[in-house]
This record gives C-alpha cells, structure tokens and sequence, in this order.
C-alpha cells in the first residue's frame, strides 16, 4: 500500500519479439531471463500489493516454478488485449495500476516508487527522460519535419493511473490498433500526465543491440567501476663502502653500497611507499619500523612483496611506475633495462609499463659527493 491505496503492478509480457526476431521473455541476461529480472525488480520494491502477468501458456509454467504469489493471465495478440486481460484479473480493491512492459527489467525501484506516488496526486503519471537524440518526422525516406529536442521526452514504464482513469480510457477506445501505450489512451481521455524524470538505464530490449546493453548493465564490472590512484615516494640512503650496491632488487658491481637496516635499496623503498601512498596505506616505516631488529640485512624485496600483499587485500594493483635514481656513482644506465626486468619482476608488471631512469647531481651536496642517493617514484594503481 502506498497512501492506504492499494497497488496492482501489471507486466506484460505478450509480445512476439518481431524486432528481436525471436521472443524475449526468456532470453538471458547475465544468465537470467528478461522477464525474471523484471519481475524481481517489483518483488524487491516495497509496498506493492499485487503483481499481475500476462503472458503465454509456456511462460506462465517457467515463472510459476520460480515465483510464487503471481496472478497470470493470458496475453493477447496485441499490448493493449495483453493490458486488457491483466485488468480482468486485477484485486477489486485496487486503487492504483502500473503497467509495465516485461522488457524493461532494468527499472529502478526508486522511480517505480516515485511514479507511483505521483500518479496517486495527479491521477496519471508515467517515467520517462529527456530524448538525447534529435527526433525528425520523415515520409518516404525523407524528412518533414525537425522536432524540437527540448520538447521531447522518451516516455518509459511504468505508466501509473488511478484504476478508474484506466478502466475509463480501454473501455473508451477498446478498439484501439495504434497506441503503443496505454498513456496515449489516457491521453485522448483529455487527462493531464504528469512525466516523472527516471534513469536512463531503463531501456526497453527491443533489437539485438540492447541484449549488448543489457549485459552491461547486469554486469557487476557495469555497477564496481574501478578507480585509478596516483602514489608518490622518496628515499635516501648513505653510501658506505663494504656494502652491495642494490636497486631495484638488482646488484650493480661497485666499491660502495647504500646503507639501511635493509639492503638499502633506495628505489625499492620509493616504490613501496608511492603504491602505499595511492592507496592511502600509510608507508614502509609502518609494516617494518627501524627499531624492528628482525629486517636487519633482509633484502628489501622482502618488503616489496608485502606490499605487494597489502595492496591486494585492499583490491589495488600496480599498473604503472615511474622512478628516478639520483646518484653520483656508479654508472647506471648501462643497467637500466635489467633494473626494469627486476623491477617488473617484482612488481608482477609488463616491461612496457615500468619506467626507471637516473640522474646525477653534478657534484653538488652529498648526492653529488656520492656519500648518498635517493630515489623519487610514482606509482599508479587500479583499485577494484
Ligand atoms: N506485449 C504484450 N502483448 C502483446 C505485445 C506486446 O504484452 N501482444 C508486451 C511485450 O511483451 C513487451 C511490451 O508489451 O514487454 C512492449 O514491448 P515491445 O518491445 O513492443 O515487445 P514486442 O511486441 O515483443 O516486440 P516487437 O514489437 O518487436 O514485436
Ligand atoms: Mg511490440
């Protein structure tokens, strides 16, 4: 009940599919038939008293096996003898009717909701949106007239009457052959309609392309779009001699190496803390302090792969980074390709999306004295 009023949904689901070129009521969608999905938007959206089908005798038997509390009838072989069989069978102390065509099953529980409550105050209502594309009336393949996009809606279902407003219009224009709605019949009734804006996403499966449509739309992927984050890190670390000098997981032969609790790897540590940082998680600092006596000397993948794992579990991954070495000494672009092969490694990426490079700092400071280097990098990241 809405209002105390009680509300009859009417699906029909008569149609012979001609566009489609076969019928559509059980064609799957996501693995689902069209009529099904339909029918469960209803169940799902509260308040509704009743739901009346009409539909073909092979129809009627799949949806009685998944559906109990369903009112079937006949279909007839045009919509409006399908509409008219639905209203034979609607409960006598229904206030309210929405007829809703069976391949609309996209049909959001808040516009259902919304054109209803509207119907009930203004007697007629129906969904619809704004039409995107320019309407011409054409005559033997050429155009008559441009209509003026600002004026027009595409009209949708469910179209809400009062049920005495409805009974009114089929008994007035029972014979009707041209409406494609019953909306045009209330119409000529001299009723006004009230149009409540819906979702554009509420579009009738007519031709092939729309089952392509559809799939999106019942996809999850269509409803999880997934976000795309930018991280940003830095590391320094001392130079010594006696230490290996490692980057990017990778050793270059040097009389020097980077100091660190770890093995120092400054570009490693970078990376790590971009990725952390596109993901709002915080730094390296946090999963493997420098007071923790048990990193000392582990190699500094060790703490990529962690990363690596925190990174899954919040359904983020790597899909691209950028990184530059700064250093005095040794030479690295000799190495860069292999330090990109180790990085990719790591990082479980295509050579094609790690970029490392290095610089020098022209002698100046202690970079430029080669007592240190450091490493800036940004890593992008795809969260589901
Ligand atoms: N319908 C109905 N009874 C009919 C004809 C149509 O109940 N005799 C229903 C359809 O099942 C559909 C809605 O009315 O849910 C109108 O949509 P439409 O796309 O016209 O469906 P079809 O008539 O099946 O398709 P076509 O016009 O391409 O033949
Ligand atoms: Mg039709």
């Amino acid at each position: 009940m809405i209002d105390k009023k009680f509300v009859s949904v009417l699906i029909l689901a008569g149609g012979t599919g001609t566009r489609m070129g076969k019928p559509k009521q059980m064609l799957e969608i996501a693995g689902e038939p069209i009529l099904f999905r339909t029918i469960r938007a209803f169940i799902d959206t509260k308040h509704i008293d009743e739901i009346v089908l009409a539909c073909d005798k092979k129809v009627a038997k799949k949806v009685r096996a998944k559906f109990k509390n369903i009112k079937i009838c006949d279909s007839g072989n045009t919509r409006l003898k399908s509409l008219q069989n639905a209203m034979k069978i609607v409960a006598e102390k229904s206030k309210i009717v929405a007829v809703h065509d069976s391949a609309r099953p996209f049909v959001d529980k808040k516009d259902i909701l919304a054109v209803i409550k509207s119907a009930i105050k203004h007697k007629a209502s129906v969904l619809g949106a704004p039409a995107k594309n320019t309407i011409k009336e054409i005559e033997k393949d050429n155009v008559k007239k441009t209509l003026q996009r600002e004026k027009l809606y595409e009209i949708y279902t469910p179209q809400c009457y009062e049920i005495k407003t409805l009974r009114r219009a089929l008994e007035k224009f029972k014979n009707n052959k041209k409406a494609t709605d019953d909306s045009s019949l209330v119409e000529k009734l001299g009723i006004k309609i009230k149009v409540v804006q819906g979702s554009y996403k509420n579009i009738k499966i007519t031709t092939p392309e729309d089952l392509q449509i559809a799939e999106t739309f019942a996809s999850k992927g269509a409803e999880k779009v997934s976000k795309t984050r930018v991280g940003l890190g830095f590391d320094l670390h001392r130079m010594e001699k006696g230490r290996k000098f490692i980057v990017g997981g990778y050793e270059i032969k040097h009389n020097k190496g980077l100091l660190g609790h770890s093995d120092g790897d400054v570009v490693l540590h970078a990376i790590c803390d971009a990725a952390l940082g596109a993901i709002c998680a915080g730094e390296i600092g946090l999963y493997y302090p420098p007071t923790d006596i048990t990193i000392m000397g582990i190699s500094s993948v060790v703490i990529a792969e962690k990363v690596m794992e925190v990174l899954k579990s919040k359904k983020a991954k790597i899909v691209h980074m950028d990184v530059t070495l700064i250093a005095e000494e040794p030479k690295i672009s000799p190495h860069y390709n292999e330090i990109r092969k180790s990085l990719g490694k790591i990082f479980k990426l295509n050579l094609d999306d790690v970029s490392f490079k290095a610089k020098s700092y022209e002698h100046v400071g202690a970079i430029g004295n080669a007592k240190a280097c450091s490493a800036h990098a940004i890593v992008t990241v795809e969260i589901k």
